[in-house]
């Protein structure tokens, strides 16, 4: 959730401005907004004095601060005094209240005449701030507003809701599109470590998609182009199954052949829902059932309307939208699902008119689904894993293993990613003797094994991850459990439900990540990293640590 806090400061001794207008645009299109669930618009503070600042900040915790009120021609920012009248506030003031945010505002939008200055101040220490180079206007900076978080509410990133801003204030007629500024602060130092680690993901900006847990993606070669066939393939293959056990690289193989269709355009939509079982200590929610699935297609495909309606005529619209787009519908864990597999299935084939479905399950498709299923990655894929895993992580044992011990390794993970991924991390610590002879006590998984075996197998292969861990970072790791699996939580929301110090919650993150036992991504719609585990971390941290 991105909290916006809007401050409005309008002094009685200063020309009248229609903030309440301003912040009245704002609701409205953050209430329209694809997104909307994603962003919460506190209270407005008005006619605020110096000191409010710094409470609301303690208390509303924002990713977003707005300031709209006036400025000064030599950067000082009017906020009030007690008596209604301006008290001015210095650059220099207000970029240390900021810096004291540093790991919490992604952004500072200051929309009153003149902040240029103040802006450059505060991107000393805040990632994105914008501010005007001259004085503007007061529609101009309504214009800019609506334009901004328009674009944002829509999943667009902030440089570009700042151009879609600039564009609003031109669309208006107005003549100041070159006022506002974008000003790139130096990185807060959240984890000088991780943030240089992560993936850059700039090919897409679709936002449905889930964090993407791999660098690059490897191998699974005929798989891709199979997969790749079937969902070109215009006369049948309409529902395309990946199965195969947990952590063998579904949701992996899933998201990139959706990544490279959407980069060749084939086709014009993408929706994509995730079911899961949410089994945190807190929470005890239930999987996706068909009528879960209109809804997701209704609200990504933004037929919002649908939402309210029910049964068959809800059916009928949704096959509407799937005859006018070409949409490509991924139903991620449909194993989790609280309706039963087949009869998703049935009933999503009777109504996908040219749009296709690609399905992930740990349990097997049968019937009219074109299914794929998933082995370990073959050796020389799984070779290739290992070798850039251990680069990424600096692992310098990996280089001068001989080839026959690395096979080893393949074997013993039987190839999984997941399991490959951890193995690795081990070898950041461990002689690769001992973590063979640790590997050959595991039972490996025959194809087709049921739950109960490949949880073993992972039992086997987490245990002497978390063995390694010193006492703060298997702490960590419990409560990160309370997170849903897969999404996480922010460096901000970890520091609260761990209770560690900025330094040693730095280090824990990045001893947990050495180890593959949590994941890194920045999301894409604000410079947000988010840190998160595999659902199989979860459950071993629930099953076998905490439960145990
Ligand atoms: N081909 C690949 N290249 C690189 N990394 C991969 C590949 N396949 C899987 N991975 C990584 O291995 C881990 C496990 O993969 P993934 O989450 O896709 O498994 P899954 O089959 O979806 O598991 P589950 O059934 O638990 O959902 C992830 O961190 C993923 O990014
Ligand atoms: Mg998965």
């Amino acid at each position: 959730m991105i909290s916006i806090l809007f401050l409005a400061a309008d002094p009685a001794d200063a020309s009248r401005l229609r903030l309440g207008e301003e912040f009245r645009e704002i609701q409205e299109k953050l209430k329209l907004a694809r997104l909307r669930e994603h962003f919460k618009l506190e209270l407005p503070q008005l006619s605020v004095r110096p000191a409010d600042i710094s409470q609301a900040l303690l208390d509303v915790q924002p990713q977003i601060v707005h300031f709209s009120g006036h400025g000064a021609s030599l950067g000082a920012l009017c906020f009030e005094n007690p008596a209604g009248k301006i008290h001015l506030v210095q650059p220099g003031a207000l970029a240390a209240l900021f810096e004291q945010f540093a790991n919490q505002v992604n952004c500072v939008l200051l929309n009153a005449c003149y902040s240029e200055t103040q802006a450059k101040a505060i991107a000393e220490h805040i990632e994105y701030v914008i501010g005007m180079n001259q004085a503007v206007d007061d529609k101009a900076a309504i214009a800019f507003a609506i334009g901004f978080y328009q674009a944002l509410g829509a999943g667009r990133t902030i440089e570009e809701s700042y151009k879609l801003g600039c564009v609003q204030i031109r669309l208006q007629g107005i003549a100041e599109h070159l006022t506002p500024i974008l000003l790139k602060g130096k990185r807060a130092s959240v984890s000088p470590v991780l943030t240089s680690s992560i993936a850059q993901d700039k090919s897409i900006n679709v936002l449905q998609l889930p964090p993407r847990q791999y660098r690059e993606f490897i191998g699974r070669q005929i798989q891709l182009d199979d997969i790749e066939n079937a969902l070109n393939d215009t006369l049948g293959r309409w529902i395309i199954g990946i199965d195969g056990i947990g952590g063998i690289g579904k949701t992996a193989l899933a998201r990139e052949i959706t990544e490279r269709l959407l980069a060749k355009k084939s086709f014009e939509k993408v929706v994509w829902e995730q079911s899961h079982r949410d089994i945190t200590m807190t929470k005890s929610s239930r999987g996706l059932t068909y009528d879960g699935v209109l809804d997701a297609i209704s609200y990504q495909l933004e037929a919002f309307d649908l939402l309210q309606i029910k049964g068959k005529e809800k059916e009928a619209r949704v096959k509407n939208l799937l005859r006018k787009y070409k949409t490509l519908v991924v139903l991620d864990n449909l194993e989790t699902a609280q309706d039963a597999q087949n009869a998703i299935v049935n009933r999503l084939a009777s109504i996908l008119s040219f749009s296709k479905a690609l399905l992930t399950s740990r349990h097997r498709f049968s019937g009219d689904v074109f299914s794929v299923h998933l082995t370990g990655l073959v050796e020389e894929d799984a070779i290739d894993l290992i070798h850039r895993e251990a680069k990424n992580k600096n692992v310098s044992q990996v280089e001068n293993a001989d080839t026959n011990e690395l096979r080893q390794l393949v074997i013993s993970s039987s190839g999984s990613p997941l399991a490959l991924k951890l193995v690795v991390g081990q070898l950041g610590h461990l002689p690769l003797k001992i973590v063979l002879e640790q590997l050959s006590l595991i039972h490996i998984p025959e194809d087709g094994a049921e739950e109960d075996d490949y949880v073993s197998f992972y039992k086997g292969i987490f245990m002497p991850s978390w063995k390694l861990l010193p006492e703060n970072s298997q702490s960590l790791l419990v409560s990160m459990a309370n997170f849903p699996a897969g999404i996480g939580g922010t460096f901000e929301s970890l520091k609260e439900i761990s209770g560690l110090s900025n330094s040693i919650l730095i280090r824990s993150i990045d001893e947990l990540w050495r180890l593959s036992l949590l994941e890194v991504e920045k999301s894409l719609s604000l410079n947000n990293i988010r840190y998160y585990l595999h659902v199989l971390t979860q459950n071993f941290i629930l099953s076998d640590i905490v439960r145990a």
